[in-house]
């Protein structure tokens, strides 16, 4: 397990962004080391109910710890999410927060191998009992899907030459470290990375592998339509993002969701009377919420957070929902 506590990011803004009623049924769908989930259990009362989730083992003996008959904790995937709410019995939630990405324990106990810090095995799994670790991809991956790993999930403009250095470092011996991993992409890259971005070179290839090998992206693209009806109405989603891939999908799903025809112009011109039309399942709450200075001076890792809100209108969800565009 990793030494530091992990620092819940805009704490304050999400609990207020959930609006938390004391006889409320809130969902934590990132458990991680329970800080949001903690300040949801301190504005619920005896009636209030908290089911949370995280695909992590640590995070699941984290909870265990919790120990309050209001708190219930289920190791899963978001995939699965709705399935698990509705096998606990519960029909309606009036909030649910997804804090994404990983947690600063994940990040900083090097046999997880999320980190090129220190050094580790090369896995990046959240949930190591499941799919394929970082070092088995990287045994297998062709150098073309292997570029377009790094280029898409890691925004990585040397993706092309990181990638060709992996493959034939990987001739000459496996490639099963992150400090290993590390001084591949950086001998890659150059003097070409450095000084221009302010961080390691293989930050970006880093990101991009532990988005694949976790399908973080895919998995996020998922859970969101699939809890929507789950929301009593006035209920409230609210979601953290760390990386504007992240907060893409949010973003668009949330606008689609938020407007009549799913925000489609091709529908709008329909020769439908406009009281016929399928109405929003949800509302956007307040602008995208970002950190402040103060809460980045004490927590780096907030810098590039960004908080949406969005409430549960009273009209039907239409089967659609859920085809991100573009996303
Ligand atoms: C940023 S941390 C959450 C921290 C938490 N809010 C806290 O205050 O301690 C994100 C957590 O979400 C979990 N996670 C991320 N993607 C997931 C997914 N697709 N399914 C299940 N859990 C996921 C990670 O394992 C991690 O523990």
């Amino acid at each position: 397990m990793g030494g530091r506590e992990h620092v819940p990011v805009l704490l304050e803004e999400a609990i207020a962004a959930l609006a938390v009623r004391p006889d409320g049924t809130y969902v934590d769908a990132t458990f991680g080391r329970g800080g949001h989930a903690r300040a949801i259990l301190a504005r619920l009362g005896p009636a209030g109910r908290l089911y949370a989730f995280d695909r992590d083992p640590d995070a699941a003996a984290s909870a265990r710890a919790i120990g309050d008959p209001r708190f219930v904790f289920r190791s899963c995937w978001f995939s699965q999410i709705a399935q698990e709410i509705q096998a606990l019995g519960v029909d309606r939630i009036d909030g649910i927060l997804l804090d994404l990405g990983i947690s600063s324990p994940q990040i900083d106990d090097p046999a997880r191998g999320f980190s090129f810090r220190a050094d580790g095995p090369l896995d990046m799994r959240m949930d190591p009992a499941r799919g394929e670790s970082a070092a088995a991809f990287l045994a297998r991956v062709t150098a073309r899907e292997l570029t377009e790993v790094i280029r898409d999930y890691g925004e990585e403009r040397f993706a092309q030459s990181i990638a060709g250095a992996i493959v034939a470092a990987r001739s000459v011996a496996p490639i099963v470290g992150t400090r290993q991993l590390a001084a591949i992409v950086a001998k890659a890259v150059g003097a070409r990375a450095r000084g221009d971005r302010g961080q390691d070179p293989a930050t970006r290839t880093f990101q991009a592998l532990r988005i694949f090998v976790n399908r973080e992206l895919a998995e996020l693209a998922l859970i969101l339509p699939r809890v929507v009806p789950m929301l009593a109405t006035r209920g409230r989603l609210a979601v953290i993002s760390f990386h504007s891939l992240e907060d893409r999908i949010v973003k668009r799903f949330l606008a689609s969701a938020s407007q009549p025809f799913g925000g489609d112009p091709r529908l709008a011109r329909l020769p439908i009377r406009a009281d016929a039309l399928p109405l929003p399942p949800l509302a956007l709450v307040g602008r995208a919420i970002r950190p402040s200075e103060r809460e980045v001076g004490a927590n780096p890792r907030a810098r590039s957070a960004t908080l949406r809100v969005a409430e549960r209108t009273a009209h039907p969800v239409p089967a659609a929902l859920g085809a991100v565009p573009g996303g």
